[in-house]
């Protein structure tokens, strides 16, 4: 296989990378997005191509704060993974938070080691800021939600 490309994602994009993430979703491993989640946030998103198949990986960096972004819709194809892309596309994202003067980037995830690896720690949800609470309750979730919290400092 071609070694992959890795840019910012493009509205063109949008089905391929709904096709990931709610691959997962289906397993219960990410929450799903709607097109027009996906597509009004684009400019969140970054994505890893191949040749072979349009979006083998994405990743956003979602804004909820003056100095505070959540990572969300983290996926890569089961066939890709541990070879470095879900680090890649995570490194694109702090590049960005670093980008904007961000302080702390936090995610809910069961992916623990992977988080721990790039130098998140756990922290209680209810650290993280009411703003956050604001999506939390719309989500089917809320009331049974058995994410981990975890944050990492932005490098200044
Ligand atoms: C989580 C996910 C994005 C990781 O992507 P990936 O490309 O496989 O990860 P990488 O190859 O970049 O791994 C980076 C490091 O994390 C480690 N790692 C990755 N997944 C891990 C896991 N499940 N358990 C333990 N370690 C893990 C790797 O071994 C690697 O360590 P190293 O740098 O010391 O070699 C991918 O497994 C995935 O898409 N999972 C399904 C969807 C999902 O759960 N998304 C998370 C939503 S928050």
């Amino acid at each position: 296989m071609n070694p992959l490309v890795y840019r910012r994602a493009r509205p063109a994009d949008t089905r391929s990378i709904l096709s990931l993430i709610n691959h997962y979703s289906a397993k219960g491993l990410m929450l799903p997005r709607s097109f027009a989640q996906v597509v009004e946030k684009i400019r969140d998103f970054n994505v890893a191509l191949s040749n072979d198949s349009p979006v083998v990986g994405v990743a956003a960096l979602h804004v909820v704060g003056e100095d505070l972004a959540e990572v969300r819709s983290l996926a890569v194809e089961e066939g890709l993974q541990g070879r470095g892309v879900g680090r890649k596309l995570m490194e694109m994202c702090l590049s960005d938070a670093h980008q904007m003067g961000l302080a702390r980037v936090f995610t809910l995830t069961y992916q623990t080691q992977f988080f721990e690896k790039l130098g998140f720690t756990r922290v209680e949800k209810l650290t993280l800021p009411q703003k956050i609470w604001g999506d939390c309750v719309h989500c089917a979730k809320f009331s049974d939600c058995d994410e981990i919290a975890m944050v990492k400092a932005v490098d200044r």
